[in-house]
């Protein structure tokens, strides 16, 4: 499914040089790693500010609670993400009002999310959380929260780099998360998430946030957390934003590739849902998808699933359970059937192998298995 040791070997000197720094500088929190990279990320995103933090959940709550988002609020989002997407909401104090999904990106449906906008739930709604999922933007333009007096606050933990109307993710909204875990195609060595931000007053406030509220050294004017990121991953991240950009165009050609390999052996379908073979990922026109994720559907994915891991074919569910019918978010009072879409999706998605240093031999070997399988 994903082979990291393949980008770390032509990587290993500047990589060990990077951390070496660190070493000899002991600037192993925060410090002039992290702040470096703060800037050469803010720069490649065209954002005000990056506030480099622990980990993509951290960011999401950070970007929430320094956007002013807190008890007695509610902020609409997808039932199709990661937990985190949720999780960080109900961190900051607030509840989750859930919309469903569009079935051909998978992303929040804007049409869904003004219906709840509309209804008793709704009325407490502040902000709306987008996620950019798989690594395509979601369908909010600026101009949709302002219009009706609500902060957007973009999930963009697998989408860096990716763009809409030419804007890229992380200042489409009021304020982003990007998550840098090692499977994401801006990878830290470790836990490390990132808040981007056009707003200096969100920008400030989520530094004293990560910092348990301090603006001055043991003067705590708020309660915040420790969300820091080590210099180590900034350090490292600072290598890999050189890359970044090359790998996001390599993982764009695997994606092309598999299109043309599916088309060719006649197993793409015309969507959103399946029939007999697969319905492949559908790119918006006027957005750069940066790849995260390839996701087909399929109406037999258990059982196409099984029979690519008996020939050692990697594979994956984002996510096999939404978020409406997991356990731990019961308290929101959603049932099944509440989101059909969502569910639909949950039971038909399949991740396949996509990673920028993927052979073309591997990817037809992975066409050719599920051709067998739907013949
Ligand atoms: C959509 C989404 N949101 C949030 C997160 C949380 O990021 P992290 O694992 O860095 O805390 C992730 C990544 O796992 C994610 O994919």
């Amino acid at each position: 499914m994903l082979d990291l040791k393949r980008q770390y070997k032509p990587l290993h000197e500047e990589l060990m040089a990077a951390l070496g720094h660190v070493l000899e500088t002991q600037q192993f929190i925060l410090g002039e790693p992290v702040a470096a990279f703060e800037q050469a990320a803010a720069r490649q995103l065209g954002v005000a500010h990056a506030i480099g933090c622990s980990s993509g959940t951290d960011a999401l709550w950070l970007a929430l609670a320094a956007a002013g988002i807190g008890p007695g609020m509610a902020v609409v989002t997808t039932p199709f993400s990661f937990f985190a997407s949720v999780s960080a909401i109900l961190r900051a104090g607030a509840t989750a009002v859930l919309a469903d999904i569009d079935p051909a990106t998978f992303n929040l449906d804007p049409a869904a999310v003004e219906a709840v906008l509309d209804t008793k739930r709704g009325t407490a709604v502040r902000a709306i959380l987008p996620v950019h999922l798989y690594g395509q933007c979601a369908d909010f333009s600026p101009g949709f929260g302002r219009g009706r007096g609500l902060a957007i606050i973009e999930d963009a933990a697998q989408a860096w780099g990716a763009a809409r109307d030419g804007v890229q993710a992380g200042g489409i909204g009021d304020a982003a998360a990007f998550s840098f875990y090692p499977t994401k195609n801006l990878s830290a060595a470790g836990d490390a998430g990132m808040v981007a931000t056009n707003s200096d007053t969100i920008a400030e406030r989520a530094r004293m946030l990560r910092q348990h509220g301090m603006r001055r050294r043991y003067h705590h004017d708020e309660i915040g957390w420790n969300a820091r990121m080590d210099g180590f991953q900034g350090a490292i991240l600072q290598v890999k934003l050189r890359h970044i950009e090359a790998w996001n165009q390599a993982r764009h050609n695997i994606a092309r590739r598999y299109h043309a390999l599916f088309h060719a052996a006649g197993l793409a379908e015309t969507g959103p849902y399946p029939t007999h073979g697969i319905v492949l990922p559908h790119e918006v026109p006027g957005s750069r998808h940066v790849w995260h994720q390839y996701v087909i559907r399929t109406s037999r994915r258990d059982d196409l699933r099984e029979h690519l891991t008996e020939r050692k074919i990697g594979s994956e569910i984002y996510y096999p359970v939404p978020l409406h019918l997991q356990e731990a978010l019961k308290p929101l009072g959603y049932k099944e059937g509440d989101f059909p879409e969502a569910e639909r999706a949950a039971r038909e998605v399949l991740a396949l192998p996509i990673f920028p240093e993927l052979r073309e031999d591997e990817q037809q070997t992975v066409v050719r298995a599920i051709g067998e399988f739907l013949r």
